[in-house]
């Protein structure tokens, strides 16, 4: 019996734009977790509305797929133990000005005065996200 978990995580467009999908992959990998699938991919409103299904009727919904959509989307699985929430750890805070220095968004990400939260990665935060994302960005 194995306790491994797998974690769907996106390089956002602006991680992309920025070229910060090496300093990710290096830190999930220096981390020691497997990198089990790995694709760029382009965001499509269907597949964004499965994906955040719970911010659809949110204020911010609209921004968040015009930000989503903005670019290409580098998709992974991560596998490990725990590797759910030591990912989550590792990105840090949603809002990059809040989030802790060492983590991918206090790191990397910043408040570029334009009103919306640019943060460079998604991980999901649960085993039950986790299996839905991942079935979702690699049916
Ligand atoms: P994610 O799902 O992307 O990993 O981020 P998260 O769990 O840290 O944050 P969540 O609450 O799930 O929000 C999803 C994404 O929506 C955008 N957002 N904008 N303007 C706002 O108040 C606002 N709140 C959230 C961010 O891009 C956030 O990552
Ligand atoms: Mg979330």
């Amino acid at each position: 019996m194995s306790n491994s978990e797998q974690v769907l995580v996106l390089v956002k467009p602006d991680g992309v734009e920025r070229g910060l999908v090496g300093q990710v992959l290096a830190r999930a990998e220096a981390r020691g977790y497997r990198i089990a699938r790995l694709e760029l991919r382009r965001a499509t409103p269907e597949l964004l509305a499965e994906h955040y299904a719970e911010h659809a009727a949110k204020p911010f919904y609209p921004a968040l797929v015009e930000y989503m959509m903005s670019g290409p989307i580098v998709a992974l699985v991560l596998e490990g133990a725990q590797v759910i929430t030591a990912f989550r750890t590792m990105a840090g805070a949603t809002d990059p000005v809040k989030a802790a220095p060492g983590t991918i968004r206090g790191d990397f990400g910043r408040d570029w005065g334009t009103g919306e939260i640019l943060n460079i990665v998604h991980a999901s935060d649960s085993p039950a996200s986790a299996a839905r994302e991942i079935a979702i960005w690699f049916p």
